[in-house]
């Protein structure tokens, strides 16, 4: 029996050695271990033997049987961290990799020059107040010094509405008799920016939607001087660097006087260029002081108080800035064209 447990032994151990995987492992377990395998076989010859051989026999049979349960431990063990680092492996990550960013949004480029505005003029003591863009005709052109026949309505072109007497507005400027209406008599230092419409057929320089910044002061002694010095303080910290400004006589039905002011061109230094049509030059505003009529309509006695008033296009200015040269990336939404700003 000796023998023929010897011989199974290095049969089983061959086998061990060329198990590859955990269910190969197994059949071999059953297979030579387990109750109907090939150690049990040959346990049953036990009792053919003769009584005195039994002892020895017996021993070397839980011998073979022990160095064979000890090489299953330990193979199964090997397989079992193979698997283990194949799975490792297989499931391995690059943790060096650079993270993949979110994607952050941005300001739109024109809420970001209105934001810089309404700092700007924050600083010079001005609130912010905002109007509504749906305006009636009183309010966008008769408050403001233009009867419904007056041919300055053409400096306006102007989307009616079929509610007769409503139309989106074509600037700011109706929220200055809305303020003044609301605080009178108090003085007031206020920008009403905002998005005004035109009916206008859409160009390089011109949207039908666009963006304004009006400006309005009122009190009992405030000059010309007033709003121009507001004026170049406000530009000089919008285009830093700008060396040179010009006022220059103008007409708008609710100023007056009136003028718009030009910047020294800051694309091309003065020089000229494209955007400023060779003349080195650049409007960014108009302005003037507030019509008597205006501040009449507005509840303020023109006897006893004066105002300035100005308008300007966020989108030209921003234009300006950066050297924008169609009018029209601002609301195509292109984010090729936002991601650039911010
Ligand atoms: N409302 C004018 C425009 O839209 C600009 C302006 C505002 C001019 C206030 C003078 C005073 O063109």
């Amino acid at each position: 029996m000796q023998e023929q447990l010897k011989s199974m032994e290095a049969e089983a151990l061959a086998r061990l050695a060329e198990v590859q995987d955990l269910t190969a492992l197994e059949e071999w377990r059953t297979g030579y271990l387990g109750r109907k395998g090939r150690l049990a076989q040959i346990l049953r010859g036990l009792g053919q033997l003769p009584p005195e051989a039994r002892p020895a026999a017996g021993q070397a049979a839980n011998e073979v049987k022990r160095r064979l349960e000890a090489a299953f431990e330990a193979r199964r063990g090997a397989l079992e961290e193979a698997a283990t680092a194949a799975a490792f492996r297989a499931e391995q990550v690059d943790v060096t990799l650079p993270g993949r960013p979110p994607a952050l949004g941005r300001l739109h480029l024109s809420t970001q020059t209105l934001r810089e505005t309404s700092a700007i003029f924050a600083h010079m003591g001005f609130e912010a107040y905002e109007t509504p863009e749906v305006e009636t005709d009183e309010l966008n052109f008769q408050a403001l010094n233009i009867p419904p026949h007056h041919p300055a309505r053409d400096m306006w072109s102007t989307f009616y509405t079929d509610r007769e007497g409503v139309v989106l507005r074509t600037h700011t400027s109706p929220g200055q008799v809305r303020l003044m209406r609301e605080r009178y008599p108090a003085e007031i230092r206020a920008i009403l920016p905002g998005k005004v419409y035109r009916y206008e057929q859409v160009s390089a320089r011109y949207e039908f939607q666009l963006h304004q910044v009006e400006g309005l002061a009122v009190g009992r002694n405030i000059h010309m001087s007033d709003l121009k010095g507001v004026l170049v303080a406000f530009a000089q910290q919008m285009f830093q660097g700008m060396r040179r400004w010009r006022f220059r006589g103008s007409y708008f039905p609710f100023t007056e006087p009136s003028f718009e002011m030009d910047i020294e061109c800051v694309l091309c230094g003065g020089g000229g260029c494209r955007v400023c049509k060779y003349s080195g030059w650049v409007e960014i505003l108009g302005a003037g002081m507030v019509h008597p009529v205006v501040l009449q309509n507005g509840g303020y006695d023109p006897a006893a108080y004066s105002g300035f008033a100005f308008g300007m296009g966020t989108e030209r200015i921003t234009m300006l800035k950066y050297g924008i040269d169609d009018i029209r990336y601002f609301f195509s939404n292109n984010p090729r064209f936002l991601e650039q700003f911010g």
